[in-house]
């Protein structure tokens, strides 16, 4: 018996049990050969990704081939679920399913079977992204948007088991399609996320209302008509982006933080967030701050809740990697999202990576002057934390370098320039306002780096091309005198990723 045959078993089991939400009709399990078949496939890819040494070892990422959204995302009976966009056939973008993992921690996890695969026989032939909330029954159902030789539309499925490891579409699926929206032409349209308040359940989705001429990027609000979710109201447009430079909007995510309302988008460029108010009577955002959210190689932000009470950000990483290695993308870390006393967002990664820590090495306060001062051996290495506050006195810049070479060439530089208030890493920069003193965080993961400043102002994830024996750390300051008040450093160790339920 295969493990998949065991799948089916306990979903027949789980049916009889007659636990799937009362009078909702759900199909067989229809996707199983084609989600057995592309299960073989990733797993027969593993054991190459797997052997290059510039794979990230504690960002998250599948077992093999490529990924891009975080789909789905949602803490349920004691497990952060992570659904992603997932390849199962190549290193590149095709063939969309939904992988499938849970964490204890958000640091380490089990990879479970995939979840969801296009339903050849009904014409699907993408999976795209999507959101998750809990049911009727209290367990969680996802949507998401079902692409094939015809307009898009937005289907629900619901899971058979507790593990949520066995997914089944709605029978009557779409839930949602563009006939809904009347008379208003929507493009590209797309990416459904969910949220309840005052116990109503909406649903947003992406697209551009003037057919990618730009400035036309917009944010469309449906309404749940109960509480099965199965009748959705178009409620109108809920947040319009008048900027000719935007020319559609994707994986829009409405949230309430604290007393705010946040709403994050994926704008085909560097995800932007906006801070402010939702009107629910009429169906609008009115955004107060605004800004970037990571103007690194991020992208398609989810969101999900915890036990503990903090908003979790999920996001796509793009590694720019060979996809000859097997492998190519991961997730950022997860982040807790907050508001600063401006109205900003903060983003901060999950303390639970501090797990990860091996012995902590640390530096006296230095002074830095023109010459780059190497950390050495000690700090040597490419998957590190490293923790280190700046005063720039009159220093133009100020910074840290990693993945340097035998030849002395950085791969990665994390730097603050006060002069214009910016913190980069290499290309990427974000405000984080003029000050003399600076505080740093850097993640590195072998081939990727993710970088915050002054306690979450600003997050950063970027890919990284360095040899296997670029290992050297520095710090460094340019144009003018400054001084490195602290640092620490950790060795950090691989994350968990369990293959022991990702069976075929
Ligand atoms: C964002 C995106 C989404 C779409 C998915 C397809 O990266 O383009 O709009 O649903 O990826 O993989």
């Amino acid at each position: 018996m295969t493990p998949i045959d065991l799948t089916r078993r306990r979903f027949a089991r789980v049916c009889a049990a007659g636990s799937l939400a009362a009078g909702a009709a759900f199909a067989d399990p229809q996707t199983q050969p084609e989600v057995k078949k592309a299960m073989e496939s990733v797993t027969a890819a593993i054991a190459h990704a797997e052997s290059d040494p510039n794979r990230p070892i504690y960002h998250f990422h599948p077992p093999a081939n490529w990924n891009n959204d975080p789909n789905g995302t949602i803490f349920y009976k004691g497990w952060h679920h992570l659904f992603y966009q997932l390849n199962p056939y190549g290193a590149t973008w095709g063939h969309m399913h939904w992988g499938h993992a849970r964490s204890r921690d958000l640091v380490n996890w089990e990879h479970l079977p995939i979840a969801l695969g296009p339903s050849v026989e009904k014409g699907e032939e993408h999976v795209f992204s999507g959101g998750a909330i809990s049911g009727p029954d209290g367990r969680p159902r996802v949507f998401y948007t079902s692409i094939g030789k015809r307009d898009p539309e937005q289907w629900m499925a619901a899971p058979a088991d507790d593990d949520l490891m066995v997914w089944e579409k709605y029978a009557r699926n779409p839930v949602v399609s563009l006939k809904n929206h009347g008379s208003l032409k929507v493009d590209e349209w797309r990416d459904p996320f969910l949220f309840r308040e005052a116990g109503r359940t909406y649903m947003v989705c992406g697209g551009n209302l003037n057919s990618k001429r730009g400035g036309g990027g917009a944010v469309q609000l449906y309404e749940s008509g109960g509480p099965n979710l199965i009748e959705w109201r178009h409620r109108g447009v809920v947040f319009e982006y008048r900027d000719r430079r935007v020319w559609n909007i994707e994986c829009p995510n409405l949230f309430k933080l604290g007393s705010k309302w946040v709403l994050l988008i994926s704008p085909e460029n560097p995800c932007e967030y906006f801070v402010g108010s939702l009107d629910l009577a009429h169906g609008k955002f009115t955004p107060d701050t605004h800004g970037v959210l990571d103007p690194g190689r991020s992208y398609a932000s989810n969101i999900s809740y915890d036990d503990r009470g903090r908003t979790l950000l999920w996001l796509w990483g793009r590694t720019d990697s060979d996809p000859a290695k097997g492998w190519q993308c991961c997730m950022t870390m997860p982040r807790v999202l907050s508001i600063d006393e401006d109205g900003f967002l903060r983003q901060n990664p999950a303390p639970e990576f501090e797990t990860l820590r091996g012995d902590v090495r640390s530096m006296n306060a230095a002074p830095l002057d023109p010459k780059p001062l190497p950390l050495g051996d000690a700090f040597a290495g490419d998957s590190l934390e490293i923790e280190a506050v700046f005063t720039l006195e009159q220093a133009a810049a100020a910074g840290i370098r990693v993945r340097i070479s035998g030849a002395g060439k950085a791969a990665g530089e994390v730097v603050y320039t006060p002069g214009n208030g910016l913190f980069s890493v290499g290309s990427a920069s974000a405000p984080i306002g003029r000050q003399k003193q600076v505080r740093m965080r850097v993640f590195l993961d072998k081939g990727v780096v993710e970088a915050f400043a002054n306690e979450g102002a600003a997050a950063i994830f970027a890919p990284l091309q360095a040899g296997p024996a670029d290992l050297g750390v520095e710090v460094f300051a340019r144009g003018g005198k400054a001084r490195l008040d602290s640092l620490r450093a950790w060795p950090m160790k691989p994350a968990r990723m369990s293959l022991e339920r990702f069976h075929v």
